[in-house]
């Protein structure tokens, strides 16, 4: 035997459910977040578009190469020549030297946790006067 009334029940909390993350958030998404681009060099080793979407393969590619074929120059598509370092590039003084004002406010937004940092050293930042760590292997 069939129960109508507890099959609609059932169907209208189901639809009450799926259509929760519309609803609850009135169909907008929260805001972008705001990432600090660097004061001093304004040129990034890519223009910034293909950086946003291919950051985490060239970082692969420099570490590959770095650690696999000891091939350590990038030469980028304008010509310009690069140590292949997530800290001695990527992440120098005059680049992305804040990483929680850029790397991670876009990391934390879109949940991606790269583990780079157990073992990579993250720049100094400002507010955290501990440890005088040295920046290298
Ligand atoms: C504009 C947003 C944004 C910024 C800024 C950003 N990332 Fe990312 N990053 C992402 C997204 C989104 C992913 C996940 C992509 C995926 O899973 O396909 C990612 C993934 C990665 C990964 C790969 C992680 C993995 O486990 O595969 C690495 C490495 C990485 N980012 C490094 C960095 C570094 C270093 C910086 C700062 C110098 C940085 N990212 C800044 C958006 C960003
Ligand atoms: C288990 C420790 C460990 C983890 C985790 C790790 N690395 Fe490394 N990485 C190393 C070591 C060791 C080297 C070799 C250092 C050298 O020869 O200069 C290296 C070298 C590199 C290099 C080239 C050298 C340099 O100065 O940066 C890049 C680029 C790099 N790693 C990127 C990454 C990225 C991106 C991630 C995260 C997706 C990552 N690594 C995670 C240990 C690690």
């Amino acid at each position: 035997m069939y129960d109508g009334g507890k099959i609609i029940t059932g169907i209208v909390i189901g639809l009450v459910l799926l259509t929760f993350p519309i609803w609850y958030t009135h169909g907008t998404p929260p805001p972008r977040p705001e990432v600090k681009l660097p004061e001093k060099e304004k040129k990034c080793v890519q223009p910034g578009a293909y950086m946003k979407l291919k950051h985490m393969q060239l970082l692969d590619l420099w570490r590959d190469s770095t650690v696999r074929a000891a091939k350590r120059s990038y030469v980028a598509t304008d010509g310009r020549k690069y140590e292949m370092s997530l800290q001695n590039t990527c992440m120098s003084p005059e680049c992305h030297a804040k990483k929680t004002e850029f790397c991670d406010r876009c990391h934390d937004y879109t949940g991606v946790d790269p583990y780079c940092w157990d073992c990579h050293i993250p720049p100094k930042e400002e507010p955290k006067k501990e440890k005088p760590e040295e920046n290298v292997h």
